[in-house]
């Protein structure tokens, strides 16, 4: 495996294998490797010749409050877990490489689909990771990306630019990975207390107890919602930043499910954010 670190090492990197007729699959990540990234890899791994992982923790998609200065960073060990999975080249620029100035100039800003849900809680986060990951693309010119589906409204973005900007690019989700308990798998779980690891899961029995709910027959969203809260509310430290079903695609708020409908929360654990979801496919 090849650590790489600069732009253009890497768009030559990209031009041999290009050249060689061979096809190369993306995964962009911030690092922090779980099972998770590692399922990324595996599809990546199985649809093209080649793949690359970026490992970029980006500072534009964080807010002023937010975790940047200490979002877990192992680069060894991402490395060892990555060459594991078969990765074949780790892109990991340095913060300046990406962003000679600080912020950039100019930036991707998808309307529509990024004022609700994290969107709302976290302004300007959509942006700082649509541009990342248009300059990413345009770094490494893949073939396909892989984008997981627990940052789903992330992914619808990510979807909507290269439809919007034509990108040659093909995006291809992964499902959810969880823990045995349930708990979605992310890098932020390595913040949780082992008391605050029993509370998180929550997160993922409301989403259980609502697809139950929903499986019964239950279509209205506002019941939906309040059983959720009711269940995350058990937690003592629990605090709900959202829980909410909307358009599967629009991301149109939903009075009831009668169509593809995404259940989608956030909430904080102690000082940990986590978010989850569920895809109900409507009748
Ligand atoms: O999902 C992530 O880890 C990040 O948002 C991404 C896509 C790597 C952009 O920084």
């Amino acid at each position: 495996m090849e650590l790489i670190k600069t732009i253009d090492q890497m768009r030559s990197w990209t031009e041999s294998q290009r050249q060689a007729g061979k096809t190369i699959g993306f995964v962009p990540t911030m690092g922090y490797l779980h099972e998770a990234h590692l399922s990324l890899v595996e599809k990546a791994r199985a649809q093209n010749d080649t793949v690359v992982m970026s490992i970029f923790v980006n500072p534009m998609q964080f807010g002023p409050q937010e975790d940047f200065a200490t979002y877990p960073r192992d680069l060894d060990r991402d490395c060892r877990l990555a060459e594991g999975a078969g990765v074949d080249v780790i892109f990991h620029p340095e913060p300046g490489e990406i962003y000679p100035q600080y912020p950039p100039l100019t930036a991707v800003e998808v309307k529509g689909i990024t004022e609700c849900l994290c969107g709302k809680s976290r302004p300007g986060h959509f942006t700082g990771v649509a541009t990342v990951v248009l300059k990413l693309f345009n770094i490494v010119q893949p073939h396909r990306a892989y984008f997981g589906q627990k940052d789903y409204q992330q992914l619808l973005v990510i979807r909507q630019m290269v439809a919007d900007l034509n990108l040659p690019v093909i995006i291809e989700p992964v499902p959810i990975k969880r823990e045995e308990d349930g708990l979605a798998m992310s890098s932020r779980n390595a913040y949780l207390s082992p008391a605050e690891r029993q509370e998180a899961l929550a997160l993922s029995q409301a989403l259980q107890m609502c697809k139950n709910m929903y499986s019964n027959g239950e279509l209205r969203v506002s019941l939906l919602i309040e059983a959720m809260k009711a269940r995350i509310l058990q937690e003592p430290s629990a605090v709900i930043d959202y829980i909410e079903i909307r358009h599967a695609t629009t991301l149109a708020p939903l009075t009831e499910i009668t169509g593809p409908a995404v259940v989608a929360l956030a909430v904080r654990i102690g000082k940990t954010r986590l978010i989850d979801n569920l895809l109900l496919e409507g009748n």
